[in-house]
């Protein structure tokens, strides 16, 4: 299908920062981190198991990565909607559905926050509303996410599910280095996931919105177990991690972010005997709409 429907937002600060971050991300999206999106968005419609002819919407879709296999189970008698705010994004995800042909599947530039104007979206709400809502690895880039949720849920039609996931509490070396270091360091965040406390932080969000929680996990980590690191490593871990992190640092204050770094670190590996232990969790829910 791959109609291009108009822009259904005016961006503010936190959507042009996101468009920076993934208008640069976006060519090679689906293969940075040993692939591990490609294998979670297969995992997903998995998970959710879309029932065949369904209506699906994927919030924060990205270039495709839920949505196309949200498309192969569904089939030819369903449908399924991406949403995204970042144009580049967008046009990754529209030029596989242009080659590979998938069906109906539309893009759609919009604000995951507030689709009350989305037409393709609201074309399902006023229909049927929706079978499935999937959401993955965007939550957190939300400013209210409690919000979103309630938003989301009132478009899911009777017995219809979301499926959605957070980061885990713990803190992992992407944590510390695309968070609280730069907190350490008075910049602002993209992300927030200071309201995830626990396994059942998400499923509060999703009773809250009067959604039934079906099943709530904590999944493998994400592109395989990390390493293992000790005190004495600090100033190696820093200096292995700062380009590839380049894009949360400021690089002209170098020194200060080391030095906020390795007191960081300190902290770090007192509060887990010594042991820092590195990888990606997720806490998954799906919710079910009474
Ligand atoms: C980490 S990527 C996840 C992409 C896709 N869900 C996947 O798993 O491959 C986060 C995506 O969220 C999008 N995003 C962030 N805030 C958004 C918002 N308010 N509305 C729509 N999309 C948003 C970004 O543009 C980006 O494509």
């Amino acid at each position: 299908m791959g109609r291009k429907h108009a822009a259904h937002i005016r961006p503010n600060i936190k959507h042009r920062r996101c468009h920076r971050t993934y208008t640069r991300r976006a060519p090679t999206y689906a293969t940075a981190f040993n692939g591990w999106h490609v294998t979670l968005g297969e995992q997903y419609a998995a998970d959710i198991s879309p029932p065949p002819g369904g209506r699906c919407l994927d919030l924060a879709c990205g270039t495709g990565l839920v949505t196309f296999p949200l498309a192969k189970a569904v089939g030819q008698d369903g449908l399924v909607v991406g949403v995204d705010v970042t144009p580049a994004m967008l046009d990754v995800a529209r030029k596989r559905e242009r080659e590979e042909g998938w069906g109906r599947v539309e893009f759609v530039e919009g604000d995951i926050a507030d689709l009350s104007e989305v037409e393709p979206v609201q074309d399902v709400v006023r229909e049927s509303g929706f079978d499935v809502i999937s959401c993955c690895s965007a939550l957190v880039l939300l400013a209210d996410p409690a919000a979103a949720i309630k938003h989301w849920a009132d478009m899911l039609k009777k017995g219809g599910k979301l499926i959605t996931d957070v980061p885990t509490e713990t803190h992992t070396l992407q944590y510390l280095f695309s968070w609280e270091l730069r907190r350490a360091m008075g910049l602002q965040n993209e992300f927030d996931r200071s309201w995830v406390e626990n396994i059942h932080s998400l499923e509060k969000l999703c009773a809250d919105a009067g959604l039934i929680v079906n099943k709530s996990w904590k999944t493998a980590s994400q592109g395989g177990e990390g390493e293992e690191y000790r005190l004495e490593d600090g100033e190696e871990v820093f200096e292995q991690n700062v380009k590839k992190y380049s894009d949360f640092m400021d690089l002209e204050k170098l020194d200060e972010t080391r030095q906020k770094f390795l007191e960081m670190w300190r902290r770090e590996c007192q509060r887990s005997d010594g042991v820092f232990k590195d990888g990606h969790w997720l806490y998954m829910t799906i919710a079910k709409k009474p």
